[in-house]
């Protein structure tokens, strides 16, 4: 009791109460941040992580452009109705090329993290188009427009080269071939062998079944790599990380 009767000393001082309060603070903030200095740490290696592709990294950048994060987040936490409706939940490794990441809290649709594969792609063109078209009660809106607006990728390498500028390891190798490999993606009947040697498990195919690329190509590409990464039958979390 004579302990808690104190408190009221620090109640009656706002001076005191300020630099306790500063105090709690700040040993509060160093206990959260502290850690991140050490990401390298953190961040524990999972195999099957890879920097975007070039197609990719272009659809990365209209969903953010559009906003698409607004309504979806891209993190499953680690609760088993979370778990059960979306699968396993997110590693830290899985947005580690994400500049910036997109996390997310705010949920009007569904996650999104490990959307890929998950639907056809078809489904995804139609859904784009005219989301209540595939699900009547649905509030996205409609983004047929993207279908219209073609991408030639001309300034995609410059795209790798800022991402490599803020951490993400492209190489020489990829930046110089970036155009090349963002045309190969979409083409099943071309040479696709750099690209899948550079981005294992690119998938190579028309997205939105149209003559050329249009940006809901590069969008598809991207939300159907969406948590395809890992591959979560092999992998074992290390508890002592
Ligand atoms: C106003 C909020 C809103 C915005 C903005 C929005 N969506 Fe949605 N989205 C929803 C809702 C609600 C659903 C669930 C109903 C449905 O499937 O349409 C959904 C569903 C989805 C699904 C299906 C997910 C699943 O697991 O069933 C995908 C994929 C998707 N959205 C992609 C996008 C993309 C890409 C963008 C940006 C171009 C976007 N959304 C923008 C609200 C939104």
């Amino acid at each position: 009791m004579a302990i808690l009767d104190k408190h009221a000393i620090l109640e009656k001082n706002v001076t005191l109460l300020a630099i306790f309060a500063f105090l709690v603070v700040t040993i509060g903030g160093i206990v959260q941040i502290a850690p991140l200095f050490w990401l390298e740490n953190t961040i524990e290696d999972v195999e099957g992580m890879r920097p975007y592709s070039p197609l990719e990294l272009a659809g990365r950048d209209i969903y953010v452009r559009e906003g698409c994060y607004v309504c979806h987040s891209q993190m499953v936490r680690p609760m088993r109705d979370e778990v059960e409706r979306y699968g396993h939940y997110s590693l830290a490794a899985e947005s580690k090329y994400d500049h910036p990441f997109q996390w997310g809290s705010k949920r009007t649709g569904p996650d999104l993290a490990r959307v890929g594969g998950r639907y056809s792609d078809a489904w995804h063109v139609d859904h784009l188009r005219n989301p209540q078209a595939v699900v009547p009660e649905s509030v996205m809106p409609k983004y047929g427009f993207l279908e219209e607006r073609m991408i030639d990728g001309e300034h995609i390498g410059d795209l790798l080269r800022t991402h490599s500028l803020v951490g993400v390891p492209y190489t020489d190798e990829m930046i110089e071939n970036a155009r090349a490999d963002f045309n190969a993606q979409i083409d099943p009947d071309g040479d696709t062998e750099g690209l899948l040697s550079r981005y294992p498990k690119a998938q190579v195919r028309n997205f939105d079944s149209r003559p050329g690329i249009s940006e809901t190509d590069a969008l598809i590409a991207y939300l159907q790599m969406l948590g395809t990464l890992v591959d979560f039958s092999t992998f074992t979390p290390v508890a002592s990380r």
